[in-house]
């Protein structure tokens, strides 16, 4: 390549994900799509990363962000607080799990783990427990990229090039059930066998080390859309409430509604100590995360030290927080929790008519529009594709192709091995437009593991 190609190649200055890779330039959303420069529609099933709750132009979302602009863009948190997120903490606290009272403002999802982390080693430190700091988590978990939150996540590959730098955490098994259920198990017991195995960990590493335990109740971009059996969340309250450790749900990508319940959790009648939301509280309008946290745990810092040892810049962000307030009242005020049902339930039955017996789709999982396939090289063995082939990456260039973003990821299974796509379309996807995405998914997954090269 001579230096004018190497020119133009580089033309952009953006730091891309992908340096093999260009990007068609998305210059405006309608409805559930984003149209590119050149005109080109592509029909969003997977809300970006499971974001966009609703779609790409929601009129009541824009116009509350600009009306907050207009009146205050931004007022750092060390002096002031501001309406929209006093409203938004509170909207969300009257509809939160039991004993969740407080809401910490930040601006993603790693940083609301981060926050979380610190805040269940500082709760503690606060009460007189200052040995405990281990976090537990699952293998295949996905909980950020910021060292703290990517140290607790369960996805190996993700991990290892940075190792020397992450904290020491460990991991126990997922509950994924199409690969860790045995033949003839139940449910229940899978449900167990898979909870007890936290209890197993805590008392290897002594319960008095041990701060919290992170999981995802739907593991959404590393297993996609696992949902847990029937009972074992009940059982992982159980076995935190007996040992004293703080049980924290990463709702980042499976909650505000993405499930068909405002709060994924609520599906499992569980409640956690600390919950983190971030993609649909803010739908892509802003960028927005919260960590919402249980009374006893604000109370012990109010009541000892009277400071959390934390904070950002941007934490409480009144345009931030506007958006995420318009985004929940509209969540309510259109009654999309009952259409996430609704869709949820037409897209997974278009899914099985079209993938049911397909030969490279072994299982079809999740809750409401959390969708996921796990991709398979042979149905009856379960057999993975050889991930040499990256069909995932082929799965989402043959998607774009067809004008369909979808959510494929590879390394399903342990990190290297295994191949799923994740559908998490917006909550206002209409049912002709749940055609168009199973027509054009079915094309996608057929053109990407025809193909036998390398
Ligand atoms: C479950 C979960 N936790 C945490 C994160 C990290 O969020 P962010 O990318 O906003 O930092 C993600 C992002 O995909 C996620 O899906």
């Amino acid at each position: 390549m001579n230096r004018a190609e190497k020119l133009e190649k580089t033309a952009s200055h953006v730091f891309h994900r992908h340096f093999q890779q260009s990007y068609p330039v998305a210059v405006r959303g309608e409805g559930c799509y984003i149209v590119d420069r050149d005109g080109r529609r592509y029909l969003d099933a997977s809300g970006g990363a499971a974001v966009s709750c609703l779609g790409h132009d929601h009129p009541a979302v824009i116009q509350a962000i600009k009306d907050q602009l207009d009146r205050l863009p931004y007022a750092h948190t060390s002096f002031f607080t501001n309406e929209p997120s006093e409203a938004l903490a509170e909207h969300l606290v009257a509809r939160a799990p039991e004993g969740l009272s407080k809401v910490y403002f930040v601006s993603g999802g790693s940083e609301a783990n981060e926050t979380a982390f610190k805040l269940a080693r500082q709760y503690f430190v606060e009460v007189g427990q200052p040995e405990r700091h281990r976090i537990i988590a699952r293998r295949q978990s996905y909980h950020g990229n910021t060292l703290g939150a990517l140290s607790v996540g369960g996805n190996m590959a993700r991990r290892e090039m940075f190792q020397p730098l992450l904290i020491e955490t460990s991991h126990i098994v997922p509950c994924y059930a199409y690969r860790y259920k045995q033949p003839g198990e139940t449910d229940e017991a899978f449900g167990r066998r898979a909870a007890d195995e936290l209890e197993a960990e805590i008392l290897r590493l002594g319960p008095e080390t041990v701060a919290a335990f992170i999981a995802e109740p739907v593991v959404g971009a590393t297993s996609g859309a696992v949902p847990p059996v029937a009972g074992y969340f009940k059982r992982i309250r159980e076995i935190c409430n007996q040992y004293g450790v703080l049980l924290i749900f990463d709702e980042i990508m499976c909650g505000m509604g993405r499930t068909g319940t405002l709060f994924a959790c609520e599906q499992d009648g569980v409640a956690p100590d600390l919950l983190t939301c971030a993609k649909g509280l803010g739908a892509g309008y802003q960028a927005i995360g919260a960590t919402l946290v249980a009374e006893r745990i604000s109370e012990a810092i109010a009541s000892g030290s009277g400071f959390f040892q934390h904070g950002f810049t941007y934490i409480g962000h009144p345009a931030a927080c506007a958006a995420g307030l318009a985004v929940q009242r509209t969540i309510e005020d259109e009654g999309l929790l009952d259409r996430v049902r609704e869709q949820g339930a037409a897209l997974r039955t278009r899914l099985e008519a079209r993938f049911g017996n397909h030969h490279h789709v072994g299982d079809i999982r999740g809750r409401g529009l959390f969708l996921g396939l796990e991709l398979v090289a042979e149905r009856g063995s379960r057999a993975p594709f050889d991930p040499a082939r990256k069909i995932f990456a082929r799965v989402r260039a043959e998607a774009m192709a067809r004008g369909l973003m979808c959510y494929p990821g590879g390394g399903t299974i342990d990190g290297i091995r295994g191949d799923h796509v994740l559908l998490a379309p917006p909550y206002i996807v209409g049912t002709d437009q749940l055609d168009t995405i199973v027509e054009r998914l079915g094309e996608a997954i057929d053109a990407a593991t025809a193909t036998t090269e390398g």
